[in-house]
């Protein structure tokens, strides 16, 4: 069997890359308008997943003498291109399942495994080690997704119209050539994943989230009794998926940022959904469960809505979670004190994230700005314009921070 060129290999990695961005960046569009939090969880887990496989690759593109940025992104195909857009248009949770986990992941790893037998050894055992690599955890992607796939297709009975859409789509791959683009050109064909404008992120049924700001009551919870530990970490739970979805809308909304700020973007976006695991967890361990209380989602429309990335740092990452790191420090302390060590060490970890998180808002204004002042006054007055604003929770915001300055 003949083995690849280094120049057959850089052609080849060039296209991966583009398709592990284009999931990356899909599941980030997605996240806030699906109603299973099971895949918004899942979805930040293989946002960060897909930017590390987008990153082992763009390193070896250069390592082959791929040095110029023609080489680190390459369309398979115009109409794989359009295959994307297609997919991503797609407004039906299961549907866009199917799309994402039994005809695009599952292309891509066949890819890759061609790609695998294919390659000089071992001469070429770097290429090895990282498709390798790549393909396990694609085929564990896969999986999980087969699961949701039949869980929802069975919840709905919608098998059948879930197999001819698969058939459909898996028509048009092969005549796009695949996620090789065999026999057609490299693709010229771009789209934008423009969102509207959004008021508030997609909840499943359980949750009941307040429409009206005035519906909104701050009671002076305290995590050393049960209650206010229930209403605390109810209110963290939402909070946690805001934030996947928050940085899910930054990887689709603004593909020009730098590409370590994808990644740092990426990385959030799986703490937060770790996080938003572990706390649901302590909930119901605690007699808890979702929808228990009324639930605000306060800065969303506010930071999501922004044209620039910058300002939706500042407020949320700057801002809300900075704030954030100083209530779970009063979290541990009274969890240390009243004999929890359960809900102390798993805030220890939370803390020990949310400290990265301001850390990412800071350093990301800071370098992107630091040769234009009038964008970084902007983006740093955001968050004061913000709580101006008459908003009770606003309102609230201000007064306990300024009660502590
Ligand atoms: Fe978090
Ligand atoms: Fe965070």
């Amino acid at each position: 069997m003949a083995t690849f060129t280094v120049q057959q290999n850089l052609e080849l990695l060039g296209k991966y890359r583009y398709t592990e961005i284009q999931c990356m960046e899909i599941m980030g569009s997605w996240a806030y308008t699906m109603v299973d939090p099971e895949i918004k969880i899942g979805f930040g887990r293989g946002m960060f997943q897909d930017s590390v496989h987008a990153d082992l690759i763009g390193k070896r593109i250069p390592e082959l003498k791929g040095r110029s940025e023609r080489y680190h992104s390459i369309p398979p195909s115009d109409e794989y291109v359009r295959l994307l857009e297609k997919i991503w248009m797609t407004q039906d949770e299961l549907y866009r399942m199917v799309a994402l986990y039994r005809v695009l992941k599952p292309a891509l790893v066949v890819a890759y495994r061609r790609h695998l037998d294919h390659l000089e050894l071992p001469a070429d055992e770097p290429t090895a080690y990282i498709l390798r690599h790549i393909a396990d955890e694609e085929q564990d992607h896969i999986d999980w997704g087969e699961k949701i796939i039949n869980r929802l297709a069975g919840e709905s009975n919608r098998t059948e119209a879930t197999a001819s859409w698969r058939r459909e789509l898996e028509r048009e791959l092969q005549t796009a050539g695949g996620a090789w683009g065999e026999g057609h050109k490299p693709g010229t064909h771009s789209f934008a994943k423009t969102h509207p404008h959004s008021k508030l992120p997609t909840r499943d049924i359980r949750w009941d989230i307040m429409q009206n700001p005035s519906e909104f009551t701050e009671k002076n919870w305290s995590f050393d009794n049960q209650e206010g530990k229930q209403h605390l970490l109810h209110d963290l739970l939402n909070s946690e998926f805001i934030t996947v979805e928050r940085m899910g809308r930054i990887l689709s909304d603004c593909p020009d940022i730098p590409w370590q700020m994808k990644m740092d973007m990426a990385r959030q976006a799986w703490d937060e959904a770790r996080h938003a695991e572990i706390v649901q967890r302590r909930l119901e361990e605690l007699g808890g469960h979702v929808g228990m209380f009324p639930t605000s989602c306060f800065g969303w429309e506010q930071d999501v809505n922004r044209k620039d990335p910058l300002e939706r740092l500042a407020l949320s990452n700057m801002t809300f979670e900075s704030e954030s790191c100083k209530h779970l420090r009063d979290w541990i302390a009274k969890a240390k004190k009243t004999g929890d060590t359960r809900s102390q060490q798993l805030v220890e970890f939370l803390l020990a994230d949310e400290v990265n998180h301001v850390l990412y808002g800071i350093h990301w204004i800071d370098e992107l700005t630091k040769d234009d002042p009038e964008r970084r006054k902007r983006v740093l007055g955001y968050p004061e314009q913000v709580l101006a604003d008459q908003h009770p929770v606003g309102v609230y915001f201000k007064e306990t921070v300024n009660a502590e300055k």
